[in-house]
């Protein structure tokens, strides 16, 4: 079809109220724009389609109706889709991963100039790294600051317990985000971290990491795809090849550590006696989830106890707590 001729049928299924007819066609306009190498037609009309009169709101728009693909089997749903509004300042991490995450950003800014050279943004990232160092933190800040709502994917809700169930939730969810432009987290497809040579995997569970490795191979549009995983050593080159960046998340160092004890205590008063670089070298191993979790139990502390301001009592109570339970999660680690 000639672009005349699917504008013709666009008013046609528009007087008809063909919702579907609608975005089907106006699809196919933008996908001919995209052939004819109109790529920033292309996207201006994307944009047009997907965003519904701005109202209060800076996000571009989805598509309202759109169903939220189920488990035929359960009827749960297989993703949600969610919007943030955090920023760049709310995120500490090591200068160089820093640096990475503001690479991506800008590439995908600029996707549209790259394209006329015939070059392609950065689409694809994993991110490894031990629970509570903020990958899926980090995905909501890029899904903030892109401006892009997020679909949220956690990779258990995928696999079902019927075979043959699991490849069909997979290709409801990439069916599914083609729809829009989306920040689009997999959130912990833990099993993908594992050597797929493993002997003590399963065939189905190898199975369902092909599929879904061949599914991110073939994906093509304008999402940025972020997968993540608990396993902080990828043995698999046969996995991190298919993305176009890996992002390690270490454990935070010294500095790091006294930057986020700052950044959570922001909330409160402090006495002067308060040494937040003392506190930043006893708290190695601690990961930024562990680092919130007693800044917050010191606040409490404080506040219960009637005060307006930290003291080095608070945050030597919440410290001192915090170790125990340390101990406690390392003896239930290496009992594993
Ligand atoms: N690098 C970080 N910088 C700032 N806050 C962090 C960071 N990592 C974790 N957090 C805080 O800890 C919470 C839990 O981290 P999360 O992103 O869920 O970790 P993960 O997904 O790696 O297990 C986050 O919501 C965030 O408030
Ligand atoms: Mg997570």
């Amino acid at each position: 079809m000639t672009s005349t001729e699917i504008i013709k049928k666009l008013f046609i299924a528009f007087s008809k109220r063909d919702e579907d007819e609608f975005y089907r066609l106006a699809e196919e306009l933008i996908e001919l724009e995209k052939r004819k190498k109109h790529n920033i037609v292309a996207k201006e009309l994307k944009e047009a389609l997907y965003t519904r009169g701005q109202i209060n709101n800076h996000y571009k728009r989805y598509r309202p109706t759109l169903p939220i693909p189920r488990d035929n089997d359960s009827g749960f749903p297989l993703l949600e889709i969610k919007e943030y509004h955090f920023s760049w300042d709310q995120l500490i991490l090591s200068e160089k991963n820093k640096y990475v995450l503001e690479l991506i950003v800008n590439e995908l800014k600029s996707s549209e100039i790259l394209a006329t050279y015939n070059l392609s943004p950065v689409r694809k990232v994993l991110f490894c790294g031990e629970p509570g160092t903020g990958k899926t933190f980090t995905a909501q800040v890029l899904s903030s600051v892109l401006q892009l709502p997020m679909v949220y994917v956690r990779f258990d809700a995928i696999i079902s317990s019927y075979l043959g169930e699991t490849a069909t939730n997979l290709r409801k969810v990439f069916d599914f985000i083609k729809n829009g432009v989306w920040v689009v987290l997999f959130d912990e497809v833990d099993i993908i971290g594992k050597n797929r040579n493993d002997h003590h995997e399963s065939g189905e569970i190898k199975r369902v990491v092909n599929n879904f490795l061949q599914m991110l191979d073939n994906f093509e549009g304008d999402s940025l795809l972020l997968a993540a995983t608990n396993h902080p050593h990828i043995l698999d080159p046969a996995v991190w090849r298919r993305f176009d960046e890996v992002i390690n998340f270490e454990l935070p160092n010294a500095d790091e550590r006294y930057q986020l004890l700052n950044l959570f205590l922001k909330p409160i008063k402090k006495e002067a006696e308060i040494d937040l670089t003392l506190l930043s070298t006893k708290t190695e191993g601690f990961t930024p989830s562990d680092l919130k979790t007693m800044c917050k139990e010191a606040m409490k502390h404080a506040i219960v106890s009637g005060r307006d301001k930290l003291s080095s009592i608070d945050l030597d109570f919440a410290y001192s707590r915090f170790v125990s339970r340390f101990a406690v999660r390392k003896d239930k680690e290496s009992k594993l």
